[in-house]
């Protein structure tokens, strides 16, 4: 029986977009025999035609002409693999009101436009799926929208950016930040412009998606405190090696006492916690619940291939999947309040440059007890005269700890401000403990 022929379109021919086309046209034989179609690329929407690329699409495929894309009624479905919030936008919404299904890669989009864009889809009666948007090859959305519809989620923990994993993981290797990022490029890890990575906005958008999804209430990237990589240097990644920890950029989203809280940052994480060994470009997602207490996905974040299969998976099941289920409606269904930052909790990495003389500690000391923050390790560090203090916390509450900063940074043998990372150090489920 022959297959039935489903011509396919996209926005974008860039390092996902041509990795979408030779996926599909080498693996087009696997996916015809286990779906009975065969999807073609008949368009690709580009800035430049005529620029030199790894891979070229057929003559004719290649065009800067979106209407074209629109209007051709013989287009099955479009894969948005351009990036960016406008023209992308527009050109997804115009998609979805003309009757075509979308399949989107951009985390960008879709946590900041996802409330327009899933109620335009579901009044137009057409599918707008995005797994790609999330932790590339990694298939957490159907995971969590499909495999875990039943379990009540209460968070998600992550590495979710995987160019800035590949810079720290570099860095503790010995390499420098700037050289790194410049292989994260190379390598196509990195965004177009890699500003969102290493600033946290890419991994606080996908982290606005993931718990969007996981708890069912819209989380947009304003909801998420997110703080990128650019301060951490050498030393925070020796200093780290040295009381048994790595640095990486993680990202949390968790519901305490039914209040939202969703941020980024770099922190310490024990070296025998399961994200202290994901490296290089690699992602991993812990998803922990009532019922199924903890599931850890780990996989490539990043890259053109390993995005291009997401895209593909996705474009598959919206062919093979027909009408309206389930899949395309909003995952949301009520309004969480947001926890007020000062009450979120955990355990601190701490570094006070102090005078080296008598009674300094005790003062330290005092101020953080004060706080009800109590020490966990310390470590001191000594040269002319001068201390640095590294101080792991047990858990605190970030307004207490912050307070307690404040505190010594006024001491008068204080010298510079302290500074804090958070430190991941358990899984935050009761009976889970790890050590
Ligand atoms: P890219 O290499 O920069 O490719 C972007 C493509 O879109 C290019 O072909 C470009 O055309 C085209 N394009 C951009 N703006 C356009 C416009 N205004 N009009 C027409 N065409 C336009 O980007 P990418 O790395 O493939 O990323 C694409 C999307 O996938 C982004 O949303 C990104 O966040 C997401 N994503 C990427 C990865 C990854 O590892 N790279 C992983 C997951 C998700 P030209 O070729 O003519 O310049
Ligand atoms: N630039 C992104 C990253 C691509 O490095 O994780 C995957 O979304």
């Amino acid at each position: 029986m022959s297959a039935v022929d489903v011509p396919v379109a996209l926005l974008g021919y860039g390092t996902v977009g041509s990795a979408v086309d030779r996926l599909l046209a080498e693996n087009a034989e696997d996916i015809e025999r286990a779906t009975g179609h065969r999807l073609r690329v008949v368009h690709a929407l580009v800035r430049d035609p005529e620029k030199e690329r790894p891979h070229r699409p057929p003559a004719g495929v290649l065009t800067t002409d979106f209407a074209a894309i629109r209007e051709d009624p013989s287009v099955a479905l479009v894969a948005e693999v351009m990036g960016g919030i406008e023209p992308t936008g527009g050109y997804v919404l115009d998609l979805l009101r003309a009757g075509k299904p979308v399949v989107s890669a951009n985390k960008q989009l879709i946590a900041r436009e996802g409330a327009e864009l899933f109620r335009t889809a579901s009044e137009a009666g057409v599918q707008l799926r995005f797994e790609a948007s999330v932790c590339a090859a990694i298939p957490v959305i159907k995971i969590l929208r499909e495999a875990l519809v039943a379990t009540n989620v209460h968070r998600v923990l992550g590495i979710v950016n995987g160019t800035t994993n590949f810079i720290l993981t570099k860095m503790e290797e010995g390499a420098e930040y700037f050289e790194a990022l410049a292989e994260a490029k190379r390598l196509g890890y990195a965004e177009a412009d890699p500003t969102e990575d290493v600033n946290g906005a890419d991994a606080a958008a996908k982290m606005a998606i993931l718990a969007t999804i996981a708890f069912g209430s819209r989380v947009t990237l304003a909801d998420v405190a997110y703080d990128g990589i650019e301060a951490v240097t050498g030393a925070h990644v020796a200093a780290a090696r040295e009381m048994e920890m790595v640095v990486r950029l993680i990202g949390a989203a968790t519901l305490v006492d039914g209040k939202l809280d969703v941020r980024v940052g770099p922190a310490l994480v024990d070296r025998h916690h399961p994200l202290a060994a994901v490296e290089g470009a690699m992602n991993a997602v812990m998803l922990q619940g009532d019922a199924i207490r903890e599931i850890t996905l780990e996989g490539p974040g990043a890259g053109g291939m390993e995005t291009a299969s997401a895209v593909v998976a996705d474009m598959v099941s919206v062919i093979g999947t027909t009408g309206t289920g389930f899949l395309q409606n909003d995952a949301c269904w009520r309004e969480l309040p947001r926890l007020p930052p000062e009450e979120a909790r955990s355990p601190y990495y701490v570094r006070i440059d102090v005078d080296d003389r008598a009674g300094v500690l005790a003062h330290v000391a005092l101020r953080l007890a004060e706080q009800d923050v109590s020490i966990a390790r310390l470590i001191q560090h000594q040269a002319n005269g001068e201390a640095a203090l590294h101080i792991v916390t047990h858990e605190a509450s970030t307004g207490h700890l912050q307070a307690a900063l404040g505190a010594i940074a006024g001491l008068p043998e204080t010298r510079g401000a302290p500074s804090a990372l958070p430190v991941v150090s358990d899984r935050g489920v009761p009976g889970l403990g790890w050590a």
